[in-house]
């Protein structure tokens, strides 16, 4: 069989590493996931169940938070949250709850992103706070650790 010229030679190296042609090579760009929206009811692994409201203009939003577990002896109760949120498809965000039925305050941090299968996932780290009856007990009075939440509405 003849060579092909050079030229159809160029165009088929060209067509397989640029535009994908035949998937010989992933040239393709990962596809932008779509946008995240805080806004919503949210559940995590531990039954805790939080409602976040309209973002306004900056960001901030205010909402509510039924957590499903407490260290408090106290009955539990829905709390209210407040924080803010980056630009961006996949935002960082913040959020503190000032529990209602205890003297704790829970701080949470993290991102707003969208699986490979479409859904919209909170990963969060929280510091929670107790009220320490002492100074000297000031050392074990933060606890720390990690929710993920999905949306439920
Ligand atoms: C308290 O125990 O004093 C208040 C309730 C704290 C609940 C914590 S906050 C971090 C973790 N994530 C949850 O959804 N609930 C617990």
């Amino acid at each position: 069989m003849a060579a092909p010229p050079m030229a159809s030679l160029l165009f088929s190296v060209f067509s397989l590493v640029f535009l994908g042609e035949g998937r010989a090579f992933p040239t393709g760009a990962p596809q932008a996931p779509g946008k995240c929206r805080l806004e919503g009811t949210w559940v995590n692994e531990l039954g805790s169940r939080m409602s976040i409201s309209a973002l306004d203009e900056e960001g901030r939003f205010s909402g509510s938070y039924l957590t499903g577990v407490s260290a408090s002896q106290n009955p539990i109760r829905t709390s209210g949250l407040s924080g803010a949120q980056q630009q961006g498809p996949q935002p960082t965000f913040s959020f503190t709850v000032q529990w209602s039925f205890s003297d704790s305050t829970t701080a949470f941090v993290g991102q707003c992103f969208v699986t490979e299968s479409g859904e919209e996932t909170l990963e969060t780290t929280w510091l929670l706070r107790e009220a320490a009856p002492s100074h000297a007990q000031d050392w074990k009075a933060t606890r720390v650790g990690k929710n993920t939440f999905l949306r439920l509405k």
